[in-house]
């Protein structure tokens, strides 16, 4: 059985390798994560006067489109709305629980969409399909449905185009009809070429879905490689992340991740063709923190220097030892090696895990010659029919990229 040729705009998805979250409603000025009224069971009159509170005085939709775009991601995805209901987006009359009607009175989705438009970045919409504010969630469920398919059709015609809709929720109501079909049909209609994304949850990563979705979701759990054989169409994979241990902001979570492991993450997705997806929290008036901006503007850093191997290339079958692995890309290969140590004096080399031979395998291809990205040094190498061992130089002193990446012209 064969595997499907992806579609223009799923393969489009998969170019763009690397996206940047952004969650940010109410619950970011409590500062305790986008569940807080959940878990904290704070009762609705009373979580609903966040609204009066809502200022987003810092919410800077063009530095937020700059960090994404200084990250290198190419796509950003807001939380247009999240589980408790309100809309950062003007919802036309559906109700007055959007940011129109607080003190910001500003629509943030139409800010959003425009900054990222203007540096390049391809804006994409979460939207909640669960709805903790809107009681016919609840009580009166296709009622409710209409007003979702409502909410995403202001969505797809009021913004110019969008990159794709990335929804989230369905979980919560297992075993009911959420009416996927006419909810899709509404984003087809009006915005063909956006991606459509259901996110599965971290209980089922990489689950397929209805027909109309896209692409996969791995919430928080590296990619694995996909079976797309007799598919009756191919969906890219896409793994959502935080940096901490919260979506929305979390004023106390110091849990966060290095550099290093969100390199390395980035790495592991597109070493399976998955897209990755990281997320920041801006704190209740919009502001990035500076952990999260710093963080992205390192991975922009590295991206800089390893070229453009990390969006175009694809998996092709050639592993090497541990966590090295090769992708290919405009009829070249990459190897992408981890954990080499930095050359020189060995007073100042004690960091890494050495460096020497690497070997791959699986190789289809004769190579000719192979190069650092970064400095452009060249490399030594011995092939041996589909095996390869390559001389991986150490870092100079002065760098350390965690994965460095070497480009290989074919003979
Ligand atoms: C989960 C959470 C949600 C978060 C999402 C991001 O489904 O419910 O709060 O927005 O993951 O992937």
């Amino acid at each position: 059985m064969a595997v499907p040729i992806a579609e223009k705009r799923i393969a489009d998805f998969e170019n763009m390798g690397f996206g940047m979250f952004i969650h940010f409603g109410l619950y970011s000025q409590l500062g305790r994560g986008e569940w807080v009224q959940h878990i904290e069971k704070i009762p609705k009159e009373e979580y609903m006067k966040l609204a009066d509170t809502f200022t987003a005085e810092k919410f800077d939709a063009k530095k937020i489109a700059s960090v994404a775009k200084a990250a290198g991601a190419k796509y950003a995805v807001l939380t247009t709305r999240h589980h408790e209901g309100f809309s950062l987006y003007d919802t036309c009359g559906l109700n007055t629980y959007d940011s129109l009607h607080t003190p910001c009175g500003r629509d943030l989705v139409r800010e959003f969409a425009d900054a990222c438009r203007e540096v390049g970045v391809k804006p994409f919409f979460y939207h909640t399909t669960v709805d903790w504010y809107n009681p016919d969630c609840k009580n009166d469920f296709p009622k409710y449905l209409q007003y979702l398919r409502d909410s995403v059709e202001i969505l797809c015609t009021n913004y110019g185009e969008i990159g794709g809709l990335w929804f989230d929720g369905n979980w919560w109501y297992k075993d009911r009809d959420w009416e996927e079909d006419k909810l899709y049909a509404v984003i087809r209609k009006h915005q063909p070429n956006a991606i459509i994304v259901n996110n599965t949850g971290t209980s089922a990563l990489g689950r397929v879905g209805n027909p109309e979705i896209d692409s996969v979701t791995f919430e928080q759990g590296r990619p694995t490689p996909m079976d797309r054989e007799g598919m009756p169409k191919y969906l890219a994979a896409e793994m959502c992340h935080t940096m901490n241990a919260h979506w929305g902001f979390g004023g106390a979570d110091f849990n966060y991740k290095s550099l290093a492991e969100l390199i390395e993450t980035l790495c592991s997705c597109r070493k399976v063709g998955a897209n990755y997806l990281l997320n920041i929290g801006p704190t209740g008036d919009g502001d990035v923190p500076f952990m999260q901006e710093a963080l992205l503007y390192g991975i922009g850093g590295w991206i800089n220097k390893t070229g453009n191997a990390v969006y175009e290339g694809r998996p092709c079958g050639v592993l090497g030892a541990r966590k090295d692995f090769a992708l290919r890309a405009n009829g070249k290969l990459y190897f992408f090696v981890h954990d080499l140590a930095i050359k020189g004096n060995e007073n100042v080399t004690v960091e890494g895990g050495g460096y020497g031979p690497r070997s791959f395998s699986g190789l289809q291809d004769k190579i000719a010659r192979i190069r650092w990205t970064d400095n452009g040094e060249e490399l030594s190498f011995t092939q041996n029919g589909t095996d390869i061992t390559v001389d991986c130089t150490g870092y100079p002193y002065g760098t350390n990229l965690v994965v460095r990446i070497a480009e290989a012209e074919l003979a």
